[in-house]
């Protein structure tokens, strides 16, 4: 991170902090980075729910999608002795802190009260539990191999959702034949690496296993990673000249005004396009990544509650509040993604929100799930952000496919 954001993210926590301080016990300060339109709408539902039961809310927002900047700032305020209440958190970083800190809240008297076991699928149990322990409260399932079009662009394409490659390519070339930016994309590290998520499930669920689940060095520098990097580079040349730094927000933004045809990107991305009032189906189509039908690449938002001395009422009351079923159902219609429970039913959501409960159910019974090595469910942040330096300096010319493959094995087994 550069200095500055540092400094701007490390004096807005301690400012935070100050006024938590003076927070009463009701309240929960909530770390999160939530702060894009579709997001905060989520967040709200959230704030009204424990407002109804007397808990209140202190805002402990941090900008940056995927969440890095979150996390420097909350070990920033961890090592300084001041935890907030409550944190976002992915996957493997869940480990982490459970792991090296041991200063995550035991949470099983409310898991064991509410019956968590039966109800969250064991791949997120995976990540909510540690020690067979629950430390953690899933919110959602979200997943990255989505691609979200514009529904009036597509019709002018030829009408036709890709399912493969090729016709991936078919469409991007229509679309830039017809004047717009066919692919809305901004050069953020964790954005690179969504993309390269999907590109790289596209050439398999095997090979996705073996190059980020097992981090197997065949597979990470062998001929798959090096077409992998060459499809990266074939979507680079769909992108417009001012990508580099945007936010995904604004990317989505570019498809729901139709200036560009369609973004690739985690179902978070829906709730900027309900947000603005936009319907699936008639505005925008939601798709799997063109090869990637039947699979899902997921990950889950999980609030982790950080131990304060003693017993917190607000904060079980938190947990309890996220796990319930009607909020599972309210919260997540806006958000994007889908219950992190098996138990809720799919009435409220739309076409999205239901194929998005179906494709989890189907890859969950299938063997098709796989964690998200873009946000953090495939391997420890050091290999995450690895990966990120590699895919990142590709996309912007550093290394031809070849190099890149070659620099995948090193900066993976060197962050091990
Ligand atoms: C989180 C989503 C969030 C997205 C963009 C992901 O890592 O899981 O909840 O909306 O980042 O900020």
């Amino acid at each position: 991170m550069e200095i500055n954001k540092f400094l701007k993210t490390t004096v807005a926590a301690a400012a935070v902090s100050a006024f938590a301080g003076m927070a009463s016990a009701d309240d929960v300060e909530v770390l999160h980075w939530w702060t894009a339109g579709g997001e905060a709408a989520a967040l709200g539902v959230l704030k009204d729910d424990l407002a109804s039961q007397g808990v209140g809310w202190q805002d402990m927002p941090i900008a940056g999608g995927g969440g890095s900047d979150a996390m420097t700032v909350l070990r920033a305020r961890v090592v300084a002795g001041d935890a907030p209440t409550a944190a976002q958190m992915l996957g493997f970083d869940i480990k982490d802190w459970a792991g090296s800190t041991g200063n995550l809240a035991n949470l099983n008297s409310v898991a064991e009260a509410e019956g968590w076991d039966a109800v969250v699928p064991a791949a997120l149990q995976d990540f909510s539990k540690h020690d067979g322990n629950w430390i953690a409260a899933p919110v959602n399932v979200h997943s990255t191999n989505w691609v979200w079009v514009n529904k009036a662009a597509l019709d002018a394409a030829g009408g036709k959702a890709p399912t493969s490659w090729e016709e991936l390519i078919t469409v991007l070339d229509a679309m830039k034949a017809n004047g717009i930016t066919p692919l809305a994309h901004g050069g953020q590290a964790w954005q690179d690496a969504t993309i390269f998520d999907a590109v790289v499930l596209g050439l398999g669920a095997d090979f996705y296993k073996a190059a980020f689940i097992d981090m197997d060095e065949d597979a990470l520098g062998g001929d798959m990673m090096v077409e992998a990097f060459n499809r990266m580079a074939v979507l680079r040349s769909y992108v417009d000249d001012n990508f580099s730094g945007r936010d995904w927000n604004l990317a989505s933004a570019m498809v729901i005004e139709g200036t560009a045809g369609m973004q690739m990107m985690g179902d978070w991305a829906k709730g900027e396009f309900l947000k603005a009032g936009k319907t699936p189906g008639e505005d925008f189509v939601c798709i799997r990544f063109p090869g990637t039908q039947g699979l899902v690449t997921f990950n889950s938002d999980q609030f982790v509650m950080f131990d304060q001395g003693e017993a917190s009422d607000s904060q079980m009351a938190m947990a309890s509040a996220v796990m319930s079923p009607a909020f599972q159902s309210a919260f997540n219609v806006v958000k994007g993604s889908v219950p992190a429970r098996t138990d809720v039913p799919n009435d409220a959501f739309d076409d999205c929100g239901k194929k998005g409960m179906a494709d989890f159910a189907e890859a969950n019974a299938g063997g098709g799930l796989y964690g998200s090595m873009a946000h953090g469910h495939a391997n420890p942040a050091a290999v995450k952000n690895a990966i990120y330096d590699v895919v990142t300096a590709h996309f912007n010319g550093e290394y031809d496919a070849t190099e890149a493959a070659e620099e995948m094995v090193n900066a993976v087994l060197d962050a091990q």
